[in-house]
């Protein structure tokens, strides 16, 4: 089965670089309690357990949870199954939405970041994965997608330092090996101000 063979592979994938860069740039006084967004096979979890986070790990499939809950009874670790837009955020210094945050379906889309934005602390830091409109996916018309080009991307930001917003926007593969065109951003970013955007805004609703 497909997301089987998809955690299995992840389990021992890299840890993206600018979650990465994130765990240094959290301010002192921010705490340690850091969120994975749809955390998966537990890999950038366990990044963060090493690094000496309490981490708050959810996701909606309960394949991923046992993976997760399989890097072993810690008490720096709790997990949940929930979907992004009715997650409870505990206050966080960290919030790393790795490849997942674009499966949000677009009509929760706004929910999913509001909580994001409200949970992470002033001087928190954001770290995770937009979906552009060049993506294979969305080209093949998926529905289940939140897509955001550039400049909402960066609208999503309002209240942040944008430390770093990297577009990849080019044929690659999957995990498991299938080809297909990657169009993603990579943003990193330091919450400045406990505002909220207006309104976020996807290429579809
Ligand atoms: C591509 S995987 C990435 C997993 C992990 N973040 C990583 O980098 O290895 C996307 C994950 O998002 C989860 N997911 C998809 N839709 C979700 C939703 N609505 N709420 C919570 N998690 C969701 C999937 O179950 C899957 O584990």
């Amino acid at each position: 089965m497909k997301q089987s063979d998809y955690y299995a592979a992840s389990r021992e994938a890299a840890v993206y670089p600018h979650l990465r860069q994130a765990v240094d740039l959290v301010a002192a006084n921010a705490g340690n309690i850091a969120v994975d967004v749809g955390c998966g096979a537990g890999r950038n979890t366990r990044f963060l357990l090493q690094r000496g986070f309490v981490v708050h790990a959810y996701d909606n499939n309960p394949e991923a949870l046992e993976h997760t809950r399989a890097l072993g009874n810690q008490p720096q670790l709790f997990t949940a199954c929930s979907s992004f837009e009715s997650f409870d955020y505990p206050q966080a210094a960290l919030i790393t939405a790795s490849s997942s945050l674009f499966f949000c379906q677009a009509q929760h889309f706004d929910e999913a970041w509001r909580r994001i934005v409200q949970a992470l602390r002033t001087g928190g830091i954001f770290c995770g994965h937009f979906m552009g409109p060049m993506d294979s996916w969305v080209q093949l018309e998926r529905r289940d997608l939140s897509v955001h080009d550039r400049a909402q991307t960066e609208q999503l930001f309002d209240g942040f330092e944008l430390l770093d917003l990297y577009e990849y926007n080019q044929p690659g593969k999957t995990l498991l090996g299938r080809s297909k065109h990657w169009h993603t951003y990579s943003v990193l970013a330091r919450k400045t101000a406990q505002g909220l955007p207006a309104s976020t805004g996807s290429l579809r609703r």
